[in-house]
């Protein structure tokens, strides 16, 4: 039952929330008086659709709780997001002005109290304003239409940067397809010619796993860039991978100086796509090994299975992140000091992972290095072992 003492002191709050609203106090007292009597006060529940694009206006908004989202529908069910309004924002304004129907559709993200007014009120009220509260207005509107433009922008810089990677892709794995069968097909016959001797046999093996491995990540690099990963989830037990990992990348890490360790349950079988958790794992480890530089350092990987979660720590000694690059860290073509680097390895990670129903985040310090946490949910388990708490 809604307690009525409650609701009325919630009521009180919206009040003052709107008499404090930047658009209510943009007008002289008798004005802003007026149009807190007249707005009406609604929440609304998560995804509800305030307005939809091409309806005519009717009401400004004054955002007094929540968050709303703006949304203008592309290709079948999509909808990109071009602008959202928080506490104190107010929106529907362009419609209010011109009359013209709306030019996105509004949508409630989580929940959110408006306070709408009458579009003939505010009508009404600007007509019979100063020119100091419309230059104002005049003011909000031209700063919230630089930054849904600089938006837009960015978002189709990075659509147009997505197009040109998948076009480049699929010339490299067409261009790449006949010397890699080439490849294949002389380390199959080396190792027939030398079937008695397991050494060969191991380092042909080798050799055609990383090819295959070749074509796989670009054929991700392609999915990633069409935005159309497809998992093909299999059970293993993860100490399998993490093994193979290690195997592929033995020469390498011998190389760069890196001493590389893995701790983990024998007997974690998981159902996860276990070729793009070999990329994940590709992905941070090599960042950890170039940010050492030719200097060498540790990286170490250590499973833990918790009563939520599964969780794969991958730590290294290195000089940490950027902090230039620390917020936006996970986004596309974000690269920082490298050449040639073209800023997709960690972005391709967490799509992986989130795919996975994972989550990925990071601790890093210029002092102790970085360290990646991958969380997997519980219901990639497919085989029961105790758990720790
Ligand atoms: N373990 C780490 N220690 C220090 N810096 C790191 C580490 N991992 C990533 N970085 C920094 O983060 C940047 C972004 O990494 P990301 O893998 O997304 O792109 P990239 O390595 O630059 O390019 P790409 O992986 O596409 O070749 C890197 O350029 C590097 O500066
Ligand atoms: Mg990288």
């Amino acid at each position: 039952m809604i307690d009525p003492l409650a609701l009325e002191s919630r009521c009180r709050q919206f009040l003052m929330d709107i008499q404090a609203h930047q658009f209510v106090t943009f007008f002289d007292s008798e004005r802003s008086t007026k149009l807190c009597e007249l707005a009406m006060i609604e929440t609304f529940s998560d995804d509800t659709i305030i307005f939809e694009e091409g309806e005519i206006p009717d009401f400004l908004y004054l955002v007094l709780e929540g968050e709303i989202l703006f949304r203008k529908q592309i290709a079948g069910n999509n909808f990109q997001i071009v602008a959202r309004a928080v506490p104190n924002d107010f929106f529907g304004e362009f419609g209010i002005l011109d009359g013209q129907p709306r030019s996105a559709q509004a949508i409630v993200r989580g929940s959110a109290t408006l306070a709408k007014i009458p579009r003939n009120i505010v009508i009404d009220i600007l007509d019979n304003t100063r020119g100091a509260v419309v230059l104002k207005l005049f003011h909000y509107v031209i700063q919230r239409l630089r930054a849904t433009t600089e938006q837009y922008v960015k978002q189709l810089a990075y659509k147009e940067k997505m197009v040109l990677v998948g076009e480049m892709v699929n010339t490299i794995i067409h261009d790449l397809k006949s010397p890699l069968s080439g490849i294949q097909l002389s380390s199959g016959m080396v190792r027939e010619m030398h079937s008695e001797d397991e050494e060969t046999i191991e380092w042909c093996n080798l050799i055609q796993a990383q090819a295959t491995r070749m074509t796989a990540m670009a054929e991700e690099l392609l999915e990633f860039a069409r935005g159309s990963a497809v998992l093909h989830k299999r059970s293993i037990n993860l100490v399998e991978p993490l093994k193979h990992f290690e195997k592929l990348n033995s020469i390498y890490f011998q190389d760069e100086n890196v001493d590389f360790s893995i701790v983990c349950p024998e007997d974690l079988i998981i159902e996860v796509d276990d070729t793009k958790l070999a990329r994940v794992l590709q992905n941070i480890v090599i960042n950890a090994v170039q940010a050492f530089d030719g200097s060498g350092g540790n990286v170490a990987i250590t499973v833990r299975k918790f009563t939520d979660c599964i969780r794969l720590e991958i730590r290294d000694n290195g000089p940490g992140i950027p902090e230039d690059i620390r917020e936006n860290f996970f986004d596309a073509f974000v690269t920082y000091g490298k050449q040639g680097g073209t800023g997709l390895g960690t972005a391709i990670a967490k799509s992986i992972i989130e795919a996975h129903d994972g989550q990925i985040y990071f601790e890093t310090s210029h002092e102790t290095g970085t360290t990646f946490f991958i969380e997997l949910p519980l219901s990639v388990i497919t085989h029961q072992s105790p758990a720790m708490h």
